[in-house]
């Protein structure tokens, strides 16, 4: 099936990992380079975007990596002059940065809760604000947006920041789905569950008593499929969602939780 992105643009943000393994934002990019996409992959740590670049390479894809902190206008506005320089184009946006801090109302520091909300939600706002007038000269693009299932769920512990700022990421995908419908640009959310990446790993195990082995272990158990999704379950309900075969899909959520969020008791 090589080819459903066959020369299309694709940016992904947080194409990195921030740890050894699949991110999200890696296995994406691989997949959109494997289906024929030059990849523009940005991280602020610019080794680890090298290094999806390294992957891609070897696989014989295209990809250039830079270096950019989505919280920041003046980053996000070189990302993209830098991606129409080398591409001339931005076919697909794919928001994949997020960060995890735990903590309901009154544990959350003021500079927790700015740090969250700049990271995962301002972000988003700045990416769209500098991409879409590309997509609008073409009439054409497709925005994906990795929220997660704790922007309409509780997980088991308090995500407040987090939660607020993954339902604000839903509520601008539609807004943007309908503002921009009639000019050909698409916005959905991929909403993974309880997925194994590195991400979990550190800030995670944390709030699960300290044990990653036993934190898997705990979060397959709460899975009804009895198993943790991973970052290839993500990247290719992306990829359906930034691929033309999903041209009539906009302002949607595709929940990625093997019935997470499906089950009551
Ligand atoms: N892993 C899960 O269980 C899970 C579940 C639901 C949603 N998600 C979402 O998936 C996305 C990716 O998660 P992951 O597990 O692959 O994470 P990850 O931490 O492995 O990868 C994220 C990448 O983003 C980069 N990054 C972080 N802050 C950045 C910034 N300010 N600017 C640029 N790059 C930055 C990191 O360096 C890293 O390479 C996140 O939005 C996360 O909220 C993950």
């Amino acid at each position: 099936m090589a080819g459903r992105m066959q020369d299309k643009v694709v940016i992904v943000t947080g194409a990195g990992s921030s740890g050894e393994g699949w991110s999200n934002g890696k296995a994406a990019a691989a997949l959109y380079a494997r289906e024929g996409a030059k990849v523009f992959a940005v991280d602020y740590r610019i080794e680890a975007a090298r290094d999806t670049q390294r992957v891609i390479e070897s696989e014989g894809g295209q990809c250039v990596a830079f270096r950019a902190d989505v919280s920041s206008a003046s980053d996000i506005e070189d990302m993209v002059e830098a991606c129409i320089a080398k591409y001339e184009r931005i076919d697909v946006l794919h928001n994949n940065v997020g960060i995890v801090e735990t903590g309901g109302p009154v544990e959350t520091s003021e500079a927790s809760w700015d740090r969250v909300i700049a990271v995962n939600q301002t972000s988003v706002f700045l990416t769209c604000k500098h991409v879409i007038p590309h997509m609008l000269a073409h009439r054409s693009g497709s925005i994906v947006n990795i929220a997660s299932i704790a922007a309409v769920r509780w997980l088991g512990f308090p995500y407040l920041a987090y939660s607020a700022a993954k339902a604000a990421m839903v509520a601008m995908t539609s807004n943007m789905a309908v503002q921009y419908a009639a000019s050909g640009i698409r916005a959905n959310c991929v909403l993974p569950g309880f997925m194994n990446t590195p991400l979990i790993r550190e800030p995670l195990a944390k709030t699960y008593g300290g044990n990653v082995d036993s934190m898997i272990e705990q979060r397959d158990k709460l899975t009804p499929s009895g198993k943790m999704g991973d970052a290839w379950d993500t990247a290719y309900a992306a990829l359906y969602l930034a691929s033309d075969e999903s041209r009539y899909v906009t302002g949607t959520t595709l929940v990625v939780d093997g019935g997470l969020t499906a089950r009551c008791a």
